[in-house]
């Protein structure tokens, strides 16, 4: 087993995660269940404030970006390490408020915000808005004006840089429903309208140019380029831009085949983007901007892990062997959307030697309803506690109730005691907002 901050193999042979038996949280909790490790958690968020301290004179904020992961207890975390948070949806910004986060550290973003999403961020007051269409501009403005403040926008660019994980391209690509390409022109003539607003502060710019992205000079290209790009703005429109959000999609340890980072080498990836903006800045003669950045994954993919039952074992000799657990796409849909690999690990097993490959397949009625394919595992058992490693990103923020099966619960282990921050649904639950209408009674 590839031994991580976070996770052990204690005396029994059980796999630890933050100091707690996975088995014992298993027959604690129940399975399927979310566990996240609450110092690994803090250590990232610190590792990105403190590179923005040290080496930006703190003139930057941290962003979580809770789309990887939404509960009320997040965003209390959030807050006390001193970050602020992106949100994505209406749900994600009630979420944040409902736990105290204060709005004017809330970012939101949204290709497509619905007007009643804005009338909500605008009524709260969040600090900023990041602008991907003319028609949002327009109904900021007018919301703004109705309540008689400005409200702080920033607008999503794309700079021409598109990351893959272990690569980047350049590309002049304006196929992308978000943001406004520098190419084309769209960039200026966004910049232009929102100048024109009364109600609209415009602040600067915002790029996110993907996510699992292990490639430095990624970051640094995109980074160069919007700086470029407000240097054209200075001096087209006498438009100097304060803050630059550099979006998220640091990547992270799934499988041997991504490299392994430190949580400190983390901190070398800000390093090497504050060297550029530094750098470009100087070279146009700008004013250093504010720094913004938004890692999600970083922050919480390594902390979290799911724990299954091992149910019914299929052996098609041949074939495959099929290990079925308690969960499924619906409470992990990453393979069923984009074949994502992971680790599993027998954690009530966990220092015994692999001797075959299976394929971990879920409950769901669907063929496609697997978690993890030709991983290496011990023989498994029905009864045994199967662990799917680095989940504690776009896990539980994707999953859904498919096949009316529950999104589990998660909880949040610290000195190796476990609490809920996510209850268990019921089946009560899951009739909640059904109706019969009356001729069908
Ligand atoms: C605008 C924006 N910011 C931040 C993120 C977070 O990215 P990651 O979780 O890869 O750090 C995303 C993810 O898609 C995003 O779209």
């Amino acid at each position: 087993m590839n031994e991580r901050e976070t996770l052990k193999i204690n005396k029994s042979g059980h796999l630890e995660i933050g100091g707690a038996d996975t088995v014992e949280l298993a027959s604690r909790f129940g399975t399927p269940l979310y566990v996240f490790d609450e110092d690994y958690i803090r250590k990232m968020m610190r590792i990105y404030r403190r590179t923005l301290d040290d080496k930006y004179s703190g003139n930057g904020t941290v962003l979580y970006a809770s789309k990887a992961f939404s509960c009320m207890a997040i965003y209390k975390i959030a807050q006390s390490e001193g970050l602020g948070v992106d949100v994505v949806s209406g749900g994600e910004l009630y979420t944040a408020i409902k736990a105290g986060f204060p709005a004017s550290k809330i970012c939101m973003h949204g290709n497509n915000k619905l007007i009643k999403e804005l009338t909500f961020a605008l009524d709260n007051r969040v600090g900023l808005i990041v602008v991907d269409s003319c028609r949002e501009a327009d109904i900021i403005d007018k919301l703004a004006g109705e309540r008689n403040f400005k409200q702080n926008v920033l607008i999503r660019i794309n700079p021409g840089v598109e990351a893959h994980t272990h690569a980047y391209i350049q590309t002049a690509r304006t196929d992308s429903k978000f943001g406004f390409a520098v190419a084309d022109g769209a960039a200026e003539d966004i910049t232009k309208y929102v100048l024109s607003k009364n109600n609209i502060n415009l602040r600067g710019y915002h790029c996110h140019i993907g996510s699992q992205i292990f490639e430095k000079q990624s970051f640094v290209l995109a980074a160069q380029k919007v700086i470029d790009f407000m240097s054209e703005m200075k001096t087209k429109l006498g438009f100097e831009a304060d803050t630059l959000n550099i979006g998220g999609g640091f990547g992270v340890w799934y499988t041997d085949e991504d490299p392994k980072l430190k949580p400190e080498d983390y901190s070398g990836y800000l390093c090497a983007l504050i060297d550029a903006i530094k750098n470009k800045s100087a070279e146009h003669g700008l004013r250093l901007p504010h720094l913004m950045l938004e890692p999600g994954r970083s922050i919480v993919g390594e902390a979290g892990i799911t724990l299954y039952t091992v149910g019914a074992i299929k052996d098609i000799p041949g074939i495959r062997k099929y290990v079925a657990i308690d969960g499924g796409m619906f409470d992990n849909p990453r393979y069923a959307l984009y074949q994502s690999k992971y680790t599993v690990i027998l954690a009530n097993r966990a220092s015994e030697e692999c001797t075959e490959k299976v394929s971990v397949s879920g409950k769901c009625c669907e063929s496609g309803d697997l978690i993890a394919v030709g991983v290496p595992l011990p023989r498994a058992e029905s009864g045994d506690i199967l662990a799917v490693l680095t989940t504690g990103a776009y896990n539980y923020s994707m999953a859904s109730n498919y096949n009316r099966n529950f999104v589990p619960p998660a909880v949040l282990v610290k000195d190796g005691k476990a609490e809920y921050i996510v209850r268990p649904q019921t089946y009560e639950d899951l009739i909640r907002n059904d109706e019969i209408p009356d001729r069908l009674k």
